[in-house]
């Protein structure tokens, strides 16, 4: 791990050796450097110490070189020093964004007061930048799933946050559509911002509106106080417009002029008030149809849809179900603090027949029903099911069901041939085969 080091900056050799000895001798590690130029190719975002700087030097001088630090990491402390009486540079330069100055000759206890608060104000940076590392790294885990959909899925979940467009996610109920915009945001370099989710289809047109952009007091009878809108609110950071399909065409409007040109004017306002944010929005529904029929407005369709995601229903990632199954029993046994019944091969070959319309928020509501119950799917939705035309022949799901039984003991036995054998109760040599049959390498399933 990198210890904080103050790096120091000063063309003239002796005050160089003074600071360094000044801070060696208060047991703070420094290097020291000619030139603005030398120290640019080694510091970087990860340094974590801060830079202390003279402001006149020959080449790049220290007004300079803090331009190109506040580049390179506005977070990172510049101390700047500065002639003796000098003050006219020295406020400028915290006008510019330096941390402090110190004042030649330097008085010990001051300066090295600056320094204790400038290395105490990077540490807390470091800290919450590890924190939300940490985060976004959860993010990433807790969509659940080992199907190919859902690997790939992660994969350009991870590619697109760093990408920092427009993004559609598209799919049925249920499916992770929120789960996926929350973690687009927390892998993106504007975690440090907010997430502000609205729902369009919940609020009347005319709330809507002062929702999204928000008012001025007295821009409608009851708006008695100003108040700050979604859009603004959701500054340097992403806004989440759920079911988008519902945004009326008269508001798809002045929507489209938000994404365009990056302002908003509140309501009974002509000042415009500039944003940088991400949109990401999400729909149930076809929208590329909805804007061909005139139901959507077409502009606005093209500009959210800079990328789209597509969320695949969980019957179209079955390798999954008993996997996500598992995790949401084990979590509500913690919650409800009941331990689970066992899942027999019943229960699984029931999971893995239904057919899942409400995808995973169903799946959550039945692992907890199994949990607190011990029952699982209503006989009228398995009907349903049954009688789903889309599902092959009976031969054919057999074989579907026989793959999907040996794959979850296989899992259960971490890989191990005799315990999966043993558990489904067959000979070697036809597990053998049925591995061979079904394409399977027991080597997926050990645990890494
Ligand atoms: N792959 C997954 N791994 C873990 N949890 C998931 C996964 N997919 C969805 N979930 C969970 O399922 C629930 C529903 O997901 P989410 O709210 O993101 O779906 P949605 O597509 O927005 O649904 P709707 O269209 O109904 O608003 C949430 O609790 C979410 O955390
Ligand atoms: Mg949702």
């Amino acid at each position: 791990m990198n210890l904080p080091t103050i790096c120091v900056i000063d063309d003239h050799q002796d005050i160089r050796n003074a600071l360094v000895e000044m801070l060696h001798l208060a047991d703070y590690a420094a290097v020291a450097f000619a030139s603005a130029e030398d120290a640019l190719k080694t510091l970087d975002r990860s340094w974590q110490g801060i830079v202390i700087c003279d402001i006149r030097m020959p080449k790049m001088d220290g007004f300079e070189l803090l331009a190109a630090l506040q580049t390179l990491d506005s977070d990172l402390p510049v101390i700047l020093i500065t002639g003796h009486g000098d003050v006219q540079m020295a406020l400028s330069a915290i006008r510019s964004g330096a941390y402090d100055f110190i004042e030649k000759p330097f008085r010990r206890e001051h300066l090295l007061e600056v320094v204790r608060r400038g290395l105490d104000k990077r540490q807390l940076v470091s800290e919450n930048r590890q924190l939300k590392d940490t985060i976004a790294a959860q993010y990433k885990e807790k969509i659940i799933g080992h199907s190919t959909a859902i690997n790939g899925l992660k994969e350009k979940i991870t590619r697109l946050a760093k990408a920092d467009v427009n993004t559609l996610i598209c799919g049925e109920t249920g499916t992770g559509k929120e789960l996926a915009a929350r973690s687009l945001h927390e892998q993106s370099d504007r975690n440090k911002g907010p997430f502000v989710a609205i729902n369009c289809a919940a609020l009347p047109e005319s709330m809507m509106e002062a929702e999204l952009f928000g008012y001025e007091a007295g821009a409608f009878t009851d708006a008695k106080k100003a108040r700050i809108g979604k859009f603004e609110y959701a500054h340097q950071g992403t806004i989440f417009l759920d079911e988008v399909e519902s945004i009326p065409l008269s508001l798809a409007v002045k929507i489209l002029r938000v994404l365009q040109e990056r302002q908003i004017e509140r309501l009974g306002s002509n000042q415009s008030i500039n944003i940088d944010i991400r949109v990401i929005a999400a729909t149930k529904s076809d929208l590329k149809q909805l804007s061909e029929q005139g139901a959507f407005r077409e502009d606005l369709y093209y500009r959210l849809n800079v990328v789209e995601l597509h969320l695949p229903p969980l019957r179209q990632r079955d390798q999954d179900i008993v996997l996500l199954f598992r995790y949401f029993v084990s979590q509500a046994s913690s919650r409800f603090n009941i331990v689970a019944p066992d899942l027999s091969l019943h229960v699984i070959d029931t999971l893995m027949q239904h057919g899942w319309p409400g995808n995973v928020r169903e799946l959550i509501n039945v692992a907890e029903r199994f949990v607190l119950t011990d029952t699982l799917i209503d006989q009228r939705s398995l009907a349903n099911w049954q009688s789903d035309s889309s599902r092959s022949s009976l031969p054919n799901r057999l074989e579907h069901y026989e793959k999907r039984l040996i794959e979850e003991a296989l899992s259960q036995a971490q890989g191990s041939i005799k315990r999966t054998y043993q558990g489904l109760g067959i000979a070697r040599k036809t597990l053998y085969d049925k591995l061979a049959k079904y394409g399977l390498d027991r080597h997926r399933f050990m645990d890494d």
